[in-house]
C-alpha cells in the first residue's frame, strides 16, 4: 500500500467508526489470493537472517500490538520469549472462538483467511517454526483449507500448515485447551504452569496466537509500526475486530479504531433496537457496564475503565431482567468447566445455583453468594472462575438494585426473555 494510499484510508475512516484494514468493504465475498497479493503484494521474509527477525521483533513492539484473543497480552513479548528459546517451536493460530456469542474469528477466517495465514507464516519465520497448525471453528475449516490450497499452488509458503477443526465448548480455546486438543484430542487446560511459550506442544516451545491478532502481525510486517498505529488510541494502538450482539438494530461484526466513542461503536450496527440499560464489555468473561456511562466514553480499556476481551460488546434492554440474565450465563459457564479444579466442580454450580434462585425471588444468604465468589479466584487451573467471577461482581454492581428487588421476592422487569446465546449443545 502507497502512503497516499494510507493517507486515502485515513480521511475515509475520518468521522466514521467505520475500517478496512482487516475486512473487506464487500460483504461476505472471501478475498482470494489474487486479490490479497493484488492489494499488499507478497510478504517479504529472510528466515535465516538474525538481524531481520531482531528487527521484525522491535518493530511489532514498537507496534504495541496485543493478543485479540482476550487477554490483551503484548504479542512482541510473547515473540520475544520464543526466540530466546532454542528448539524447533510450534505455531498454532487459535480459531476456536469458544465464546459462544463472538463471530469475530470466523468473520474473519471465511472473508480474509490471507491476512491470517500471512501472520502464521511471518511468526513461523520468526521463531523457526517446524509446523503451523490452524486450529479453527468447523464453520470455517473448509475456507482455510480452500485459501490454504489457493497458496500451495504458487508454493507461497516455506512452513508446513495443517488445519485442525476446533473442539467445542467454552474453555476449549483456552490456551494450554487448544494444545491439548491438538495434541491428544481432549480439550481440557493442562494448568498455568509451564507457559505454553517454554512446553507446550510435545513438551516444545509453542506460540499460541488469536487469529486475529495473526492478521495484524501480517500487516505489521508489511507495513511498520507507524502505519499501525496511525489509527487507535496512544496508549491501545491499531483497530480491533468488535461482534455487537443483543439488542441492536443490525448485530454483527465491525472493524473499529480502539478509543472510537463508544456510541459510535454501536451505531455501526445500527444502534440499540430498544432502550438499553446496560453493556456487557469483552464477553462472558467481561464486564457489565451502565450503558449512560459507556456511550460517551472512548471504546479503550482506558477510556471504559474495563479490558475489552475478544471484543464482544452486548446491548441489554432496559426492559430485561439482568438477574436472570446473569443466572443463565453463570449456569451455562458453570456446564463449560472441565470439571478438573475444586472451583469449577464445587463453587461454579453452587454460584449458579444460589443466583438462580435469587431470579426466582427465593430469599438467599447474600453474604454466602459474594463470598462463594470471592473464594473462587486466583484458586483454578485456568483463568475461568476469574473470569466468571468478574462477570458476577460487575452483575451483582450493574443490576444491584433488580438484586435487591428480587431478595424482597419482587422482578421490576417487563420483558424476560434471554438476549444472549447460551448454547446447549456441544458442551462435554
Ligand atoms: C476459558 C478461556 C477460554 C478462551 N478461549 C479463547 C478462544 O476461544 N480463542 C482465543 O483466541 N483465545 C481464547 N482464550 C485466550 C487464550 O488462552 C490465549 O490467551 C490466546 O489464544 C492467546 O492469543 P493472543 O495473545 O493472540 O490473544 C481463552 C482463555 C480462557 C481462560
Ligand atoms: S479452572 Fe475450571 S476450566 Fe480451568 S482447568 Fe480447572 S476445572 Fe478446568
Amino acid at each position: 500500500m502507497s502512503s497516499t494510499e494510507l493517507l486515502d484510508q485515513r480521511a475515509s475512516n475520518e468521522g466514521t467508526a467505520r475500517i478496512h484494514r482487516l475486512l473487506p468493504s464487500e460483504p461476505w465475498e472471501p478475498v482470494t489470493l489474487a486479490a490479497h497479493l493484488d492489494q499488499h503484494g507478497a510478504l517479504v521474509q529472510h528466515p535465516s537472517s538474525e538481524q531481520w527477525r531482531e528487527a521484525t521483533v522491535g518493530e511489532i513492539e514498537r507496534a504495541g500490538l496485543v493478543g485479540r484473543g482476550g487477554a490483551a497480552f503484548s504479542t512482541g513479548r510473547k515473540l520475544r520469549a520464543l526466540l530466546a528459546h532454542r528448539g524447533r517451536p510450534f505455531v498454532i493460530a487459535n480459531g476456536t472462538e469458544g465464546e459462544p456469542a463472538s463471530m469475530k474469528d470466523r468473520v474473519l477466517l471465511a472473508r480474509s483467511p490471507h491476512l491470517v495465514l500471512d501472520g502464521a507464516a511471518l511468526a513461523a519465520s520468526l521463531v523457526g517454526a517446524a509446523e503451523i497448525i490452524m486450529v479453527v471453528h468447523r464453520e470455517v475449516s473448509e475456507s482455510v483449507d480452500a485459501a490454504l490450497a489457493e497458496r500451495r499452488r504458487i508454493s507461497l509458503d516455506s512452513t508446513k500448515f495443517r488445519v485442525v477443526t476446533a473442539a467445542d465448548g467454552f474453555v476449549a480455546g483456552e490456551a494450554s485447551a487448544v494444545v491439548n486438543w491438538v495434541g491428544r484430542g481432549v480439550p481440557i487446560p493442562l494448568g498455568k504452569a509451564p507457559r505454553m511459550t517454554e512446553r507446550g506442544r510435545q513438551g516444545r516451545p509453542t506460540l499460541v496466537q488469536n487469529v486475529e491478532t495473526l492478521a495484524h502481525l501480517g500487516l505489521v510486517g508489511r507495513y511498520g509500526a507507524d502505519w499501525f498505529r496511525q489509527l487507535g488510541a496512544v496508549d491501545e494502538p491499531g483497530t480491533m475486530l468488535v461482534t455487537l450482539a443483543g439488542a441492536f438494530v443490525t448485530p454483527g461484526v465491525f472493524e473499529v479504531a480502539i478509543g472510537t466513542r463508544t456510541s459510535d461503536v454501536l451505531e455501526l450496527a445500527g444502534g440499540p433496537s430498544t432502550p438499553i440499560q446496560a453493556l456487557l464489555i469483552g464477553g462472558y468473561f467481561g464486564t457489565w457496564t451502565p450503558a449512560s456511562a459507556a456511550l460517551s466514553a472512548p471504546f479503550s480499556a482506558s477510556g471504559l475503565g474495563v479490558g475489552l476481551g475478544a471484543g464482544l460488546v452486548v446491548a441489554f434492554p432496559a426492559a430485561g431482567c439482568g438477574v436472570l440474565e446473569t443466572a443463565r450465563l453463570v449456569r451455562y459457564l458453570a456446564s463449560q468447566s472441565a470439571g478438573q479444579c475444586g472451583p469449577c466442580k464445587f463453587g461454579l454450580p453452587a454460584i449458579a445455583e444460589q443466583l438462580e434462585l435469587v431470579a426466582q425471588g427465593v430469599p438467599v444468604r447474600y453474604e454466602d453468594l459474594t463470598r462463594w465468589v470471592d473464594e473462587i479466584e486466583g484458586r483454578g487451573a485456568c483463568g475461568h472462575p476469574d473470569g466468571v467471577a468478574r462477570h458476577i461482581r460487575s452483575a451483582l454492581d450493574v443490576f444491584g438494585h433488580e438484586v435487591s428487588e428480587h431478595l424482597a421476592g419482587r422482578c421490576s422487569a417487563s420483558e424476560r426473555r434471554s438476549s444472549l446465546a447460551v448454547p446447549t449443545q456441544g458442551v462435554w
